[in-house]
């Protein structure tokens, strides 16, 4: 019971919990999404693509638990029931029913912006009301521009490829 870290929060604790129950949500689906693209992805290029894919799953892996720390340490339960995460999500999931290269990377980049305006987001509610959620956001937040430039300077590498075939 972290009653005095609780205290300083100058914010409505129920809502936040609620605001991190959403990310949470995104991240488990992010996971996902790169995880199983990760194994299906067929094309040019696609060893450093599955090497990058599999990185970056695990990094959202790890932005949930950052989450589910937060949300306990502020007296929420995270997320219990999968099917949940699809009502919760700010960025949804997208199935890469198609596993050329071209299509996961561009799914994937589209989520990664959706992250990214998330987190601002969040970071701009929690500004100078909730420090310890304002730091995590930015220690999120500063992964997930990684993601998106990583990405798409892959995605950029595919087009090369390509283009000189
Ligand atoms: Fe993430
Ligand atoms: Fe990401």
């Amino acid at each position: 019971m972290g009653t005095q870290g609780r205290k300083i929060v100058d914010t409505d604790v129920k809502d936040l919990v609620i605001l991190l129950n959403k990310a949470y949500s995104d991240e488990w689906l992010a996971y996902y999404q790169y995880w199983v693209g990760s194994k299906i992805v067929k094309g040019p290029n696609k060893e450093a693509v599955i090497a990058e894919l599999t990185l970056h799953a695990t990094e959202e892996l790890a932005h949930a638990t950052l989450l589910t720390t937060r949300i306990i340490q502020l007296g929420g339960t995270p997320v219990i029931e999968p099917k949940e995460w699809y009502k919760l999500t700010n960025c949804g999931y997208e199935a890469p029913s198609d596993p050329f290269i071209v299509k996961i990377l561009e799914q994937n980049i589209k989520g990664e912006q959706c992250a990214i305006k998330t987190y601002n987001a969040l970071m701009k509610k929690t500004r100078d009301k909730d420090m310890v959620s304002y730091n995590m956001f930015l220690t999120i937040l500063t992964q997930e521009v990684e993601h998106e430039e990583d990405l798409q300077a892959l995605l950029e590498d595919v087009e090369i490829i390509m283009k000189n075939k």
